[in-house]
């Protein structure tokens, strides 16, 4: 079905969805209309720089800190000289806060905090409670197949990572 279709649908189901479009903060694509976790956002800055080692990781997973921190020191990133153009690195950071965990922006975020310390500020998603709980019927083995070979290796499982999909149906553990 295509968007408009499921729109019209979900507009039927709810009424209450017309209300939303409109608060949904730039950047989120259209047609997704808050029945995903996640919304699919689109930055092309973010998605060039931030996606071309990994996936570039939904900005809702993480708090405002965690980005000022992790975009604070690109230059040791994971091992990694991850640099940028400080008006790149600047226009990135603010995208990722506009949808930061405690932006208030979407449904995901209050997961996040809710199992979450008051001020942390993770480096890493898959340190989460929120991502342990959430993955917590992943065999234990898996992570550490060569297939998936890091938790961070997201797209690994969800096969529409890359486009920001990571609702249920597009997951599969590889073997
Ligand atoms: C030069 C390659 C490279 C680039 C470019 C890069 N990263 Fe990374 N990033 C890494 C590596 C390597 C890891 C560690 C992956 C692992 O543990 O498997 C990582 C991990 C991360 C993690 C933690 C993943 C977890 O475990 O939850 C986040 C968040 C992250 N990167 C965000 C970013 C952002 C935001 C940008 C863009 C500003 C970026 N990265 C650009 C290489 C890169
Ligand atoms: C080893 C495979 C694997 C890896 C790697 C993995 N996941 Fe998952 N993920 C799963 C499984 C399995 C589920 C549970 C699906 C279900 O509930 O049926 C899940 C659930 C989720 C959900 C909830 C989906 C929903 O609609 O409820 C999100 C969001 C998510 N993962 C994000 C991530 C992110 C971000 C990464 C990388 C930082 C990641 N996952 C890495 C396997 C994986």
């Amino acid at each position: 079905m295509n968007y408009l279709l499921r729109g019209i649908g979900v507009l039927a189901a709810t009424g209450t969805v017309v209300a939303l479009a409109f608060t949904l903060p730039p950047g989120v694509a259209r047609g997704d209309g808050g029945e995903n976790l996640l919304p699919r956002l689109s930055h092309k800055a973010w998605q060039e720089e931030c996606g071309s080692c990994h996936v570039a990781y939904p900005p809702s997973l993480l708090p405002k800190a965690s980005w000022r921190k992790l975009m604070g020191g690109l230059d040791q990133h994971f091992g990694e000289n991850a640099s940028l153009d400080p008006a790149v690195q600047a226009d990135i950071l603010r995208f990722l806060e506009t949808h930061s965990a405690d932006s208030g922006a979407g449904r995901a975020g209050g997961k996040v905090l809710r199992r979450m310390e008051k001020n942390a500020a993770p480096l890493r998603i898959t340190e989460t409670g929120w991502f342990v709980h959430e993955h917590d019927e992943v065999p234990r083995a898996a992570w550490s197949r060569k297939s998936v070979g890091s938790k961070a290796n997201c797209s690994a499982c969800h096969r529409q990572a890359e486009q920001g999909n990571y609702n249920e149906d597009a997951v599969r553990i590889p073997k």
